[in-house]
């Protein structure tokens, strides 16, 4: 099953409906694709999780470099802590988050109960990006990083100073995933941790909230089929500049 249906599953038996992937298309909304949790008829997401095609694309990636240690900054509800989890069950995935609200406060626990119940080796801790990065590093991890999804504080400074704080923990061959980059403005933000780091990055036009991977130029084979996939390619650029160029969005030889 995909993980998207088996991470919809869990949060039915937990009394929760996710209402994910709608097309914007249909709703005349753009941020309907990213995950609401209802309960009842109420939505109670102040917070909203990822969407379907990036759990897809985290989905691949993951199958392609097998990581051992996980960091998730922004837990929310654990929608995507859970969903990395659940991509790679051999891999131990801690979420941080400053839980600065009841809610995501609440979530803390309901995410590791969740994840207790459904043996997923995932676990959520309050603590604030970057201060606190260190001290999860030391209490919760006995390696280095392998993976780092960015969904915390959503500025150009948080994500250079999110980068620096995590980058120290990781090994070379650690693959970085920032969430909302397009629809942030965060690009700048992410060039500078290119810059400063020395490695690649693409842009993934496959994910609606435009995320951006920064990876070690070694593992390029690697991940080709990952960016293939979803759109992280000079090709899908290059599509997108040609179809900007016509008036009807068709593309005419
Ligand atoms: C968009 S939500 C994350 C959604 C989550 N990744 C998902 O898909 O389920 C952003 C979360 O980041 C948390 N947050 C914001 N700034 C943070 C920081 N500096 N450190 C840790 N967490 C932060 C918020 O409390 C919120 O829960």
């Amino acid at each position: 099953m995909q993980v998207i249906a088996k991470l919809v599953g869990i949060y039915i038996r937990y009394g929760y409906q996710p209402i994910t992937g709608l097309s914007p298309k249909h709703t005349n909304n753009w941020m309907s694709d990213y995950t609401f949790l209802v309960k009842g008829t109420e939505n109670c997401t102040p917070h909203l999780g990822i969407t379907p095609h990036e759990i897809g694309f985290m989905e691949c990636v993951l199958e392609a470099i097998e990581p051992k240690n996980i960091l998730v900054i922004g837990n929310s509800f654990g929608w995507s802590t859970l969903a990395l989890a659940l991509s790679n069950p051999a891999a131990r995935v801690v979420a941080m988050d400053c839980a600065d609200e009841p809610f995501t406060l609440e979530w803390i626990d309901h995410t590791n109960a969740i994840a207790e119940k459904e043996g997923l080796s995932a676990r959520a801790v309050k603590g604030r990006s970057p201060d606190d990065v260190d001290a999860v590093m030391d209490a919760e991890f006995d390696g280095k990083l392998d993976f780092v999804f960015f969904d915390g504080d959503h500025t150009k400074e948080a994500v250079i100073n999110d980068f620096e704080a995590v980058h120290r923990h990781a090994n070379p061959q650690c693959v970085y995933v920032f969430h909302d980059v397009l629809g942030f403005g965060l690009m700048e933000g992410v060039l500078r941790t290119m810059a400063s780091s020395g490695l690649s990055g693409r842009v993934v036009y496959g994910s609606p909230s435009g995320m951006m991977i920064v990876y070690n130029k070694e593992l390029e084979d690697r991940l080709a089929l990952s960016f293939a996939t979803y759109g992280a390619t000079d090709l899908a650029m290059g599509m997108l500049n040609l179809m900007k160029q016509t008036e009807t969005g068709r593309i005419i030889s």
